[in-house]
């Protein structure tokens, strides 16, 4: 069982749309999926019309040892999709968390033990993938997520500081991988609300695939309006307009996700020298020498081939697959958005795509409005290096307010 955590501290990036249109697009395939909502404002829960009154089962009965992973899970109208819904209880669940010994691992034990149970009854894990949807921040509920994880799924907004933010959150997944969950590994990123028709974006999208060339999907999830509407239907893209580019592009999401699979090949050893001194049982000041001394991405990103649930795709071994020359890749959707700012190439190759676009996204997001400086969404590997190391406790972090201590 692959267990995803889908995190960025900021909001409004594409998580929420992303686990549940790529958790339908798995469940489409045959697979067994769940999904479990890990933000106070049930966004995931909302979107999949399944409302959990107080006290019912749900993410912070989990949390709180009230109710089992079994329990909480409800199916949705997707066959294969299935959800731990969360209600406003869970805005409590991290101060009523914060106390407990070894808060960072509750539900990595409880979705243990619902794996094991599960393993014990009928010989198989209880389902192919586990998605943890997080909320806007660093706190203790995406902590948890992160520690019940075996990987992480970045979702990015191509957009102006894009990767703002970023520098902090590797270096919690790094403090984890350190700390308590060795095994964790950063093996997707997911360019979302992606406008090729905007140079800023192809810029954003072509600085990720410099930085993150094995991470990164193929696929960007383009803005369309029919993923923007699905969810107040209470409907995933599939159910609520199949024939959209946003259907298309978590179909394919979906696929790259299953590809990583089939592909499954072992990752180069040197590229994670300081995780495999993790895994000896050095210090931490002999993993975080190792850490400056090296790539530090390297680090954090390169899953161990000993312990990786997944292995690099084929596809993704080549970093130099074909781009566009503006960065955007062929596959990628274009959106049409008639009141872009910034337009420049939009491919007359693609009429009957854009035709479809247009007619999908009557109201696409404006990016064009924001900041065009793409100097600032540049990231530097080595700003990594350059920050301080964690005190022991501090994991919990403010939204937007930098670290502090628990
Ligand atoms: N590809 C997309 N095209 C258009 N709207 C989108 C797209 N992805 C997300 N949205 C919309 O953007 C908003 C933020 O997305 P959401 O998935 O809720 O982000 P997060 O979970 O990171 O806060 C929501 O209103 C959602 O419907
Ligand atoms: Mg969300």
């Amino acid at each position: 069982m692959r267990r995803i955590a889908l995190v960025n501290q900021k909001g409004g990036v594409g998580k929420t749309t992303t686990a549940v249109n790529l958790g339908a697009a798995l469940a489409r395939t045959g697979r067994r999926v769940v999904l479990v909502d890990l933000d106070p404002q049930g966004n995931l829960s909302t979107h999949l019309s399944v409302e959990v009154e107080r006290g019912a089962p749900s993410s912070y009965g989990v949390l709180t040892g009230s109710f089992t992973m079994a329990q909480a899970i409800v199916p949705t109208r997707t066959p294969g999709l299935s959800v731990v819904p969360t209600n406003v209880d869970l805005a409590g669940a991290e101060l009523e968390m914060a106390s407990e010994m070894g808060r960072e691992l509750i539900l990595r034990e409880a979705v243990d033990e619902w794996e094991e149970k599960a393993r014990a009854a009928t010989g198989g894990a209880p389902a192919e993938y586990l998605i943890f949807d997080c909320p806007p921040s660093l706190g203790l509920l995406s902590i948890n997520a992160l520690v019940a994880a075996r990987e992480v799924f970045i979702a990015l907004q191509t957009e102006f500081l894009a990767l703002q933010g970023m520098t902090r959150l590797l270096d919690v997944i790094g403090l984890l991988q350190r700390r308590l969950n060795p095994t964790l590994a950063v093996t997707g990123i997911v360019p979302c609300l992606y406008d090729s028709r905007l140079r800023l974006a192809r810029e954003v999208l072509g600085e990720l695939r410099r930085y993150f060339p094995e991470q990164c999907f193929r696929r960007a999830i383009g803005t369309n309006v029919k993923l923007a509407e699905a969810p107040s239907y209470g409907q995933s893209v599939f159910e609520y307009a199949p024939e959209s580019s946003g259907a298309r592009d978590y179909e394919q999401l979906a696929e790259e996700v299953l590809e990583q699979e089939r592909h499954g090949r072992a990752t180069t050893p040197t590229a994670s020298a300081a995780a495999a001194t993790a895994a000896t049982g050095a210090s931490d000041e002999a993993v975080d020498n190792a850490v400056l001394e090296n790539a530090p991405l390297a680090e954090v990103l390169v899953p161990r081939p000993e312990h990786s649930a997944v292995q690099k795709s084929d596809a993704r071994e080549e970093p130099s697959a074909p781009i566009h020359g503006d960065g955007a890749e062929p596959a990628s959707r274009e959106t049409h958005d008639p009141h872009a700012a910034e337009v420049s190439d939009a491919s007359a190759d693609d009429s009957a795509d854009a035709a479809q676009r247009e007619a999908d996204d009557s109201t696409t997001t404006d990016h064009g409005a924001r900041g065009s400086t793409a100097d600032a969404t540049r990231f530097e590997p080595h700003e990594l290096a350059e920050l301080p190391e964690l005190p022991d406790d501090a994991i919990e972090v403010e939204p937007g307010r930098g670290r502090s201590s628990a």
